[in-house]
């Protein structure tokens, strides 16, 4: 009896301190890198060039990635409010045997803890633990200012397929109220397939654990030799490519890759197909007794700064009507303004340990691009949780009961 109560003890004491959380991993080997998606909930107020600096991502390829609006004069100074969701670009490598990403540095700042880094400023996707042995600290609690640390960020590829079908894959960390159900609605897949990809033996999550979700996506092939090798851009989406000169969409109706010209202000090498005069997107159709003869200009890569283009001829059984694009959402601000009490995100001047490296350029013209599509008012955006407040207050009340009960054991 005393060793059960002992054991209950055991447990209710240790559960608020060591919250294991799951997370799924993907064997790997060789030194092969693929792009997928991590979810990120903004802890405050950030300005979009301090998301991307704290992921080491193009502030632009974070918008379009989230089908948001990139019209807007000076857009990566918008301040995104925080409890926004956003889906972030990463390259998932593979080191030791398992994919991870590990090109994401941070630079400590004032008061920093390793459990603020991974709890808020990284929402999560890693745990104080897991960045304490990232960079062999062995004193977590002298942490210097300025210092550099590597965030190791869970990522997986699954060769870029799920049931045989082009995918991307998110890491989702699973807040407190979400369902696998929900979870599985929310990105358009099944429980079942969410199951089987996290080799899950029962539907059951907690707040913490981290989910690989397949999401629909239009693949690319390009030479591997080309920068943007392996693009991929989920169903609903878009991304920017060639050093903002194309953009390229997914969805809605097909998942076949459409890119047409970014933008008119940035100097881009030439996106007319050789031999015709269709630009990249263009598509010609012309009805024939046998079926229509749908000639198209599309995007092959971006090789040494230059353009590829592919000119391609098919007979199709009917003509394509105008291309739809996905849509796209109004930037989600927030009303505040970010004071400077509020810490700031160290942007780094170079990008080491990157996989692949990003041939963006820093700066935007205002302005410059814009993307197809309706913008409806509102959208799927908002504050979406207080997950950490709420998820602190039952650790707190964990802690207390088992606190009581300990008392009342002993007196
Ligand atoms: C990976 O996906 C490609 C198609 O994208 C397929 O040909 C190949 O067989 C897949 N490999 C594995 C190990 O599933
Ligand atoms: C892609 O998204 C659209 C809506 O945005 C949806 O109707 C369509 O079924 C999706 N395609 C796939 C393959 O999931
Ligand atoms: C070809 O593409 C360019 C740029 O996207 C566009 O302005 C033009 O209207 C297109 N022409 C045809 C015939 O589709
Ligand atoms: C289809 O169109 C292309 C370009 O317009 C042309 O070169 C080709 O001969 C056409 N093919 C047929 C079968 O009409
Ligand atoms: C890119 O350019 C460099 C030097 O200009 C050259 O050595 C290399 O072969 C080129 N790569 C491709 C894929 O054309």
């Amino acid at each position: 009896m005393a060793s059960s109560v002992a054991a209950l003890l055991f447990h209710l004491l240790c559960l608020p301190f060591l919250v294991l959380s799951k997370s799924t991993i993907e064997p790997c080997s060789g030194s092969d890198s693929c792009n997928s998606l991590v979810g990120y909930t903004l802890y405050t107020d950030l300005k979009v060039s301090e998301v991307a600096a704290l992921f080491q991502a193009d502030p632009v390829a974070i918008l379009t990635v989230n089908a948001i609006d990139i019209s807007i004069p000076d857009v990566e100074n918008s301040i995104l409010p925080s409890g926004l969701f956003l889906k972030i670009p990463i390259i998932c490598s593979c080191a030791d045997g398992i994919r991870k990403c590990l090109s994401t540095r941070y630079k400590t700042r004032p008061s920093d803890t390793l459990a603020f880094i991974a709890d808020s400023v990284y929402g999560r996707l890693a745990s104080p633990d897991q960045i304490r042995e990232a960079n062999s600290i062995s004193d977590p609690s002298a942490l210097e200012v300025g210092q550099t640390l590597v965030i190791p960020l869970p990522c997986t590829c699954f060769n870029s397929t799920d049931n045989f079908l082009p995918a991307i894959y998110l890491s989702y960390v699973v807040l407190v109220g979400d369902s696998v159900p929900g979870i599985a609605a929310r990105y358009s897949t099944t429980v079942t397939d969410i199951m089987n990809v996290n080799a899950m033996g029962s539907p059951v999550v907690k707040a913490g654990d981290i989910l690989a979700i397949p999401l629909p996506a239009c693949s690319s092939n390009f030479p591997a030799y080309a920068s943007d090798y392996g693009l991929l851009v989920a169903n609903g989406t878009y991304a920017i490519a060639s050093s903002h000169c194309v953009q390229c969409s997914c969805g809605p109706g097909n998942l076949n890759l459409y890119c047409t010209p970014a933008s008119l202000s940035v100097s881009c090498s030439s996106m007319q197909c050789k031999g015709s005069n269709l630009m990249l997107g263009n598509v010609t159709a012309e009805p024939t007794s046998a079926g229509c003869n749908v000639t198209s200009c599309s995007y092959g890569g971006f090789v040494n700064g230059t353009i590829l283009t592919r000119l391609s001829t098919s007979l199709q059984p009917h003509c394509p009507g105008p291309h739809q694009f996905p849509l796209v959402v109004p930037l989600p601000t927030s009303a505040r303004r970010v004071s400077f009490s509020a810490p700031m995100p160290s942007p780094l001047p170079a990008q080491p340990g990157g996989a692949v490296p990003s041939p963006a350029p820093k700066t935007l013209l205002p302005g410059s691009l814009t993307l197809p599509g309706a913008s409806p008012a509102g959208g799927p955006f908002g504050s979406s949780s207080r997950a950490s407040a709420v998820h602190k207050w039952k650790h707190l009340a964990a802690a207390a009961m088992a606190f009581w009960l300990l008392l009342t054991y002993f007196f």
